[in-house]
């Protein structure tokens, strides 16, 4: 029996520097895909995939975010006297359950192994999932962290998302080399961050979803920094690899880097036309500019 994932890990502690100067003073993670922010669209997903407490790494001047995942007392009394109920039930259908949102504020920029190794003591000896909140995968069924725990459901270990992308941006990736299949999912048997294309052992990169054991924990205490000059989940998953396995799954769905602006643009564009709502007008809209 593998043990139940109910924790996941939301690293929002990043400067955002890519998207200055909207993100000087608001949180890259605020940034909106159509009406929602990031973080929100993450949170979701995690939470419609079973998730039950959810652990924010922030930096300072981050509170932002946990505010809005927070009850709005005024706001609501507001939206009520207005009779407001569509917005109200906007409100209502993502607030998460009282008491299961923690933080825990990353003091310095190390990088993501970092980030997580800050959450220790909230994540403690269980599994959890991770999700860099830069990444969407639209799903038509099943979201992807979903798929992701039906995979680690049947096989246990950890799981790693990735998807194919063209070979010279692997640089811009972790990225992952497969040995054999095991039944419907291929073994991890190599991982490297940030490879350059003529090392990098396949064109297959890591998404931003992970399902991992808590034992990855202990090989970020040596704080051994790796590309970039930062602490890399990527390298302490290559050590943990030597002990545990680890499984490469491709999710059904789109992904969308949203940590680029083209990425970004193009998530706020996909999401808008699966709006029943909104559809025909932006689809009327693009026309008029092309
Ligand atoms: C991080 C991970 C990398 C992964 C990427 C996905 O890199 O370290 O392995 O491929 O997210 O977006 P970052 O984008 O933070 O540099």
């Amino acid at each position: 029996m593998t043990a139940r994932v109910r924790k996941a890990v939301f690293p929002v502690a990043g400067l955002g520097t890519r998207f200055l100067p909207a993100t000087k003073v608001m949180p890259k993670e605020m940034l909106t895909v159509v009406d929602r922010p990031l973080i929100q669209h993450v949170v979701e997903e995690a939470r419609d995939a079973g998730i039950e407490e959810f652990i924010f790494v922030t930096g300072h001047s981050k509170s932002v975010i946990e505010e809005h995942f927070k009850e709005n007392p005024e706001l609501e009394q507001v939206l009520t006297a207005r009779g407001k109920k569509a917005e109200l039930a906007e409100l209502a259908r993502y607030q998460l359950p009282k008491g299961s949102v923690h933080s825990v504020i990353q003091e310095e920029p190390l990088g993501l192994g970092h980030a997580v190794w800050c959450a220790r003591e909230l994540i403690g000896n269980e599994p959890f999932a991770l999700l860099l909140p830069d990444v969407l995968v639209q799903t038509q069924g099943k979201n992807c962290l979903a798929q992701m725990l039906d995979i680690y459901a049947a096989h246990g270990g950890n799981i790693i998302a990735v998807y194919p992308v063209p070979k010279d941006q692997v640089q811009s990736y972790g990225v992952v080399a497969l040995g054999e299949r095991d039944e419907d999912v291929s073994r991890i048997v190599s991982l490297v961050e940030k490879p350059k294309p003529e090392a990098a052992p396949s064109n297959l990169a890591i998404l931003g979803r992970y399902i991992l054991q808590p034992e990855i924990l202990a090989f970020l205490l040596s704080r051994e920094t790796g590309a970039g000059g930062e602490i890399q989940i990527t390298d302490a998953m290559l050590a943990l690899l030597k002990e545990q396995p680890f499984y490469a799954v491709q999710c059904d769905g789109r992904v969308f880097d949203c940590g680029s602006k083209a990425g970004f643009l193009a998530a706020n564009i996909a999401y808008a036309l699966e709006r029943p709502e909104l559809r025909d007008t932006v689809i009327a809209e693009i026309e008029k500019l092309t």
